[in-house]
């Protein structure tokens, strides 16, 4: 139960209504008797949420849309991870000291790793943005050969100089997805009110790939229904969710995480 001595965490964003942070750490505190409690906070000025967070002594800030970059600059420390990336997703609070790190890319390696190894796999990234960035690098320390595909091919040329890749492709060429062992969507595309939509034509996908969308809402998006019934093994993008949200209970509490009462809780909350 809440108490005097309870310590605050939350996300902070805008939009953040749509987040399922806080029904999954409350549940995993409540399971763990932690006693720690987790709310959504909407922002509009983010140096005066950070000082203000500092001053009620919260524990853990997780970062969403539109602040990950921004948020940097008001903070004590950046791990090597999220200097990497380039955005941080989740700031730990000691004392009064805030450090940031990512685990977006965390929770995509995980979500990826549960079903297949990454070593030398032909990885096809759709998209060139703020997630593409944290799985790419991810996927780079795993050794894994990665393919950019993006609707603009200037963002995606930027992405690959900076990562090492070879020359990307526009989503137009996508028939070369064909060759490739995992294809992962971190575009936008399929994303509600938009389900119909999917980033990739079905004859593109076969049996012998494995799909992971990183959109989870909805829980089931065309892409995966599509890769699914072509015989693909799928991945639900409420995985990366999962995942990340495990790495940031346990640097919260220095406890190992109740994974299966977050996946409920979360599947739950989709469906
Ligand atoms: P995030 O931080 O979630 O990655 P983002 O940085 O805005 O979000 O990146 C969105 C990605 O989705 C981009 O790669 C974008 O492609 P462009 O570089 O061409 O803008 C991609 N995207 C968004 N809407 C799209 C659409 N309708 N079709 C194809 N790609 C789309």
């Amino acid at each position: 139960m809440i108490n005097a001595k309870t310590q605050l965490c939350c996300i902070i964003g805008n939009p953040v209504e749509h987040s399922l942070s806080p029904q999954m750490h409350n549940a995993a505190f409540a399971q763990t008797k932690s006693d720690f409690c987790f709310m959504a906070f909407k922002i509009i000025n983010l140096a005066r949420a950070i000082e203000s967070l500092k001053m009620f002594n919260c524990r853990c800030i997780v970062v969403t849309i539109p602040y990950k970059q921004e948020v940097i600059k008001y903070i004590d420390k950046v791990d090597e991870t999220a200097k990497k990336i380039g955005a941080v997703n989740c700031i730990i609070n000691n004392n009064g000291y805030l450090t940031g790190t990512n685990t977006d890319c965390y929770g995509a390696l995980q979500s990826l790793e549960e079903q297949t190894k990454l070593k030398n796999k032909k990885v096809a990234i759709l998209g060139a943005g703020g997630a593409a960035r944290a799985i790419i690098y991810g996927l780079k320390l795993k050794k894994a050969n990665v393919f950019l595909f993006n609707r603009t091919l200037s963002n995606a040329k930027k992405l690959a100089e900076e990562f090492n890749l070879t020359r990307p492709y526009s989503l137009n060429e996508q028939i070369n997805l064909k060759n490739m062992d995992i294809i992962i969507n971190a575009t936008s595309v399929g994303m509600e009110p938009n389900q119909d939509q999917s980033p990739v034509a079905e004859e593109n996908i076969h049996q012998d790939q494995l799909v992971f969308d990183i959109v989870y809402t909805p829980h089931k998006t065309q892409l995966l229904k599509i890769a699914k019934a072509r015989g693909a093994k799928i991945v639900y993008g409420y995985k990366m969710v999962l995942y990340g949200g495990i790495k940031i209970f346990e640097l919260t509490t220095n406890k190992q995480a109740p994974i299966s009462i977050m996946d409920k809780t979360l599947l739950k909350n989709l469906n």
